[in-house]
């Protein structure tokens, strides 16, 4: 059985909510736990061998930021089918220092990729074999509609991989905890937080077969590197301080700030293992197909 996904009509659903602050931490979550290699295992052995087979690939990584989980996945899949002249590398992000970072990354590793803005990405119609949205739907305030925009740009049998911080992750409950803290208003009030069962829901509703993989880091922050006083400043002077910024997405505002401290530290002591604060980071990596059997 190969059905098509349904149709659904969406213009230019896809606009920027906010810019996201936090891709330092993220980049240093990446850069020392090689968790982006894990999670583009996990995405490429589950494609099927039909979508690897033809001569010409294309892939988008919309939402890219610095490129490396892309080139990450596309290093994986170069292990499973060589990549052929012709093939096809979008990344698309609203950052346009992020685009060109992430093409030179690609470049460096011997991918020449198309930058594409949100804006210029909906004025070309080009479908994808692989289309990646890692970590970006939560900026985006209509994510059906983003979720249904992109499925219609997949090939028969193509696949949008979503990834995204799971439930059981400690990003997820260390935010809970500084947002639940009395006095800090979340950064976003009144928007759901995104989970797994969503994605695989709205890709069920846009005729996709959703498939779920978790990958879980167990990250060491060495506590020398973590300036406690730069946790609360929006521009901390070491990756690890954003790194536990990102982790626990601390607010900067200072009513906010002594309500958010203690909760912050709770949770750091909680993690406290010899010289290190220890996390675990799950991510889900949820595919969908437009092929049931895939
Ligand atoms: C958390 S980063 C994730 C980067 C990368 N996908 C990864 O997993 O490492 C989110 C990225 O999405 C981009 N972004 C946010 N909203 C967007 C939108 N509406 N359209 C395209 N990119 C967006 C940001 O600029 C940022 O680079």
């Amino acid at each position: 059985m190969n059905p098509t996904p349904r149709q659904v009509s969406v213009p230019n659903p896809i606009e920027a909510t906010k810019q996201y602050p936090y891709t330092r931490g993220l980049d240093y979550l990446r850069r020392r736990s090689r968790e982006h290699v894990a999670i583009a295992d996990a995405l490429t052995h589950t494609l099927p061998p039909e979508m690897l087979a033809g001569p010409i690939f294309a892939l988008c990584d919309y939402g890219a930021g610095f490129g490396d989980l892309c080139v990450a996945v596309l290093q994986s899949l170069s292990r499973r089918r060589p990549m052929q002249a012709g093939s096809i590398v979008d990344v698309v992000d609203l950052d346009p220092r992020l685009l060109a970072y992430a093409s030179e990354a690609l470049g460096a590793c011997g991918y020449s990729a198309r930058k594409l803005t949100p804006k210029t990405f909906h004025q070309q119609s080009r479908r994808y074999q692989l289309i990646l949205a890692s970590h970006v739907l939560y900026y985006i305030s209509d994510r059906p509609a983003a979720v249904a925009d992109l499925a219609q740009r997949l090939t028969r049998g193509g696949q949008l991989a979503v990834i995204l911080r799971s439930d059981a992750c400690d990003t997820y409950s260390i935010r809970s905890a500084v947002r639940n803290a009395p006095s800090v208003v979340p950064p976003e009030p009144g928007r759901p937080r995104l989970r797994v069962a969503d994605v695989e829901g709205m890709l069920r509703s846009v005729g996709l077969y959703p498939r779920t993989e978790q990958v879980i880091a167990t990250f060491r922050v060495p506590v020398s590197d973590v300036r406690h006083r730069d946790l609360y400043s929006a521009d901390p002077s070491t990756d690890a301080t954003e790194f536990i910024r990102f982790v626990g997405h601390i607010p900067t505002t200072t009513n906010a700030r002594s309500s958010a401290a203690s909760a912050v530290e709770q949770e750091l002591a909680a993690r406290l293992d010899g010289d290190s604060y220890t996390f675990r980071i799950a991510t889900a990596v949820v595919t969908g197909s437009t092929d049931v059997a895939a």
